[in-house]
């Protein structure tokens, strides 16, 4: 059986889905799901995510997290947790950066938390004796220890609901079933008491609005980890700074977009990162956060341009391929406005890289 196939059942049987559990069954299911059966990341593979755009990405977060460290007093020991970390080549610059440092190494218990068997196999391939522990979710990662979280498109993954301003009020896009019983999309009267984000103004009737309590939550654990233990929890993603309405879902596959229905479990299915309600979450719990900004602005204020030069002219044959590289992680047209970066930090803390 397909995945497809195995939606077509479940919607025969409860009647349409949200938008959240076909996202979840999509990415997650254990049989089927994307992440569970055919991640594929890279040029070669379905899409191609910053550190592996250029090593630059992951040196600089390195040296990020150095410097968080130092501002943290150099704990000893503490955590350095990535959570998402796909093939494991963000881990691995961050690490061969911070080779300058010798103690900042030995201080750091580092963590990975993934929930992608074939993944966590690839993790292991290109982390293999650097001392690195696996867990399948951020709640089994020790408490009681400062903790340096990274995270870079992870929030994408986690899923949302839709919602859709009718003449007669808001209601739930679900995923049901055509005349020919194919997958199709429709609407529900969305639950009794369902409020707007704050914040969100002028939207007209046909507006589409994403929530996601997942992205929630996970702003709600963090928060609440960081206050308790102190730290910096970095989030980078493709997302909105303010809320906004519009449909985001998408699904991607050999890098071209691909019907979001037609290709269940086989491609990548995402969401925009909702800043401003993962912020929030994280604020209720306990936390600061920082101003969200351009991942462009984040990278110049960490010293990218200055790398970039010392690489090209350490190796002038790649110049142009660096300077491509630059170009794609911090133009605002490539990576640099879309892609926004976020702290979450204990309030002793004043995290570099957000001061502009
Ligand atoms: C788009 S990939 C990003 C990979 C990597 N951070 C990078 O930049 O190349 C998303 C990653 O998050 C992982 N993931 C998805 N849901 C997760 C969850 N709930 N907890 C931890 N990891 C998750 C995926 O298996 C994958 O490693």
């Amino acid at each position: 059986m397909s995945l497809s196939a195995r939606l077509v059942r479940l919607i025969q049987a409860d009647g349409p889905m949200t938008v959240e559990a076909f996202m979840r069954l999509c990415l997650h299911d254990p049989e089927f799901g994307y992440y569970a059966t055919r991640p594929a990341l890279g040029a070669d593979g379905d899409f191609i995510t910053a550190p592996m755009v250029s090593q630059m990405f992951g040196e600089l977060i390195g040296l990020w997290a150095i410097d968080t460290w130092t501002r943290l007093g150099q704990p000893a020991p503490f955590r350095l947790v990535e959570m998402g970390p796909g093939d494991g080549t963000l881990m691995a610059d961050l690490l061969k950066a911070a080779r300058v440092i010798p103690t900042f190494r030995a201080c750091a218990e580092v963590w990975l938390v993934e929930t992608s068997a074939p993944l966590m196999a690839q993790q292991r391939e290109r982390l293999a004796d650097q001392g690195v522990r696996w867990a399948g979710a951020l709640a089994e990662v020790p408490g009681g220890a400062p903790m340096i979280l990274i995270a870079n498109e992870l929030l994408d993954c986690l899923p949302a609901r839709q919602f859709v301003r009718t003449e007669r009020g808001w209601a739930e896009r679900r995923v049901g079933l055509d005349a020919d019983g194919a997958l199709t999309f429709g609407l529900a009267p969305a639950p009794e008491g369902f409020r707007p984000p704050a914040g969100l103004t002028g939207i007209e009737p046909g507006a589409l609005i994403e929530v996601s309590p997942a992205q929630e939550a996970l702003g709600t654990e963090v928060g609440a980890r960081i206050a308790q233990d102190g730290g910096g929890a970095l989030f980078i993603d493709y997302g909105r700074d303010s809320p906004e309405p519009g449909d985001t879902l998408q699904a991607l596959k050999a890098h071209q977009k691909v019907d979001r229905l037609a290709t269940a479990g086989e491609a990548d299915l995402t969401v925009h990162a909702d800043f401003p309600a993962f912020a929030a979450a994280a604020r209720a719990a306990g936390a600061a956060t920082t101003h969200i900004i351009g991942q462009g602005d984040f990278l110049r204020a960490l010293g990218i341009d200055l790398r970039a030069q010392a690489l090209a002219k350490a190796r002038p044959d790649q110049a142009r391929i660096i300077a491509r590289q630059h170009h794609r992680l911090t133009a605002p047209e490539e990576m640099g406005a879309l892609f926004k970066v976020v702290c979450i930090y204990a309030p002793d803390l004043a995290p570099a890289g957000f001061e502009g």
